[in-house]
């Protein structure tokens, strides 16, 4: 049955995406890291996962928003309902009181996450004309994908000796140019984890890139399970359409 090998191997790699991005943005590339979420039947890990919206939320978050993303999302790497109300009852969102005023109130599991800019003028004037993009998608944005994002947030350094920063800007191995004007958001133990890992800076970009590769797409599971499905029932068919045809043909021959 050497075919039906065939018909499963072709299948599989039209499943598989394409995993290691390595060359993006010009001359950069990213080694490639093992993600929990990559291949055909890659899942979050839930505890990374976690632990990274702890890094957005104490760390990027002053900067960047995650506008796409809703609080009730949060269910999607393990956490409980009542859970999700506290964190989303501890943010204050925009709203109009009752005499049509601005206003503000607690927000629920169903708002958008807050931005803490409230656009992207005021973001900009902020940094010197340099704008803190939106995460929800980054890591579909970049051609170098999660491995992009991971070497970034690990790649300050101190630059070459016959280098010249720019003004408020900041050495970076993986940024376009090597001069960014994000500041080196993490440094060891810049949060503290509640399951005891410890916080270095590789950790926390693990995390939090987890994190945001399930922001970018909460129904990633959900679509690689239907994949496989997909998969498995066109390999059965083939069986099948090959067993009715040699049943039919069998007198012909
Ligand atoms: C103090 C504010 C600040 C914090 C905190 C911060 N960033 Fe940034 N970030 C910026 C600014 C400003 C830029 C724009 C840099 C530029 O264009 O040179 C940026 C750019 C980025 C980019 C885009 C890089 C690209 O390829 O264009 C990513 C991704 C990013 N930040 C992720 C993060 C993550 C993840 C965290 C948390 C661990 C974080 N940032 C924390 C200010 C911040």
């Amino acid at each position: 049955m050497g075919f039906l090998r065939i018909a499963a191997a072709a299948a599989l790699l039209a499943l598989a995406t394409p995993v290691a991005a390595t060359a993006a943005e010009g001359e950069l590339t990213f080694p490639p890291q093992n993600w929990s979420f990559s291949g055909p039947f890659g899942t979050f890990d839930r505890a990374a996962a976690q632990r990274g919206f702890q890094v957005y939320s104490e760390v990027c978050a002053a900067c960047h928003s995650v506008k796409h993303a809703y609080y009730r999302d949060l269910g999607g790497i393990g956490l409980t309902h009542k859970e999700i109300e506290a964190i989303a009852a501890a943010v204050m969102v925009p709203s109009i009181d009752d005499d049509g005023q601005p206003a503000e109130r607690p927000a629920r599991p169903s708002d958008h996450f807050r931005a803490p800019y409230p656009n992207e003028t005021a973001a900009r004037a902020t940094f010197n004309g340099a704008y803190p993009p939106d995460l929800s998608v980054i890591i579909k944005a970049r051609a170098g994908g999660a491995d992009q994002l991971y070497n970034l947030l690990a790649g300050y350094a101190e630059p070459p000796a016959d280098m010249k920063l720019g003004d408020g800007m900041y050495y970076n191995k993986y940024f376009a140019g090597h001069q960014i004007a994000m500041p080196a958001p993490l440094s060891d133990g810049r949060v503290t984890y509640a399951d005891g890992t410890r916080a270095s800076v590789e950790q926390m970009a693990r995390d939090v890139t987890t994190f945001l590769a399930y922001i970018a797409e909460p129904e990633m599971e959900v679509r690689k399970r239907l994949g496989v499905k997909v998969v498995l029932f066109l390999i059965f068919m083939t069986g099948v359409t090959y067993a009715a045809k040699r049943k039919v043909w069998a007198d012909v021959h």
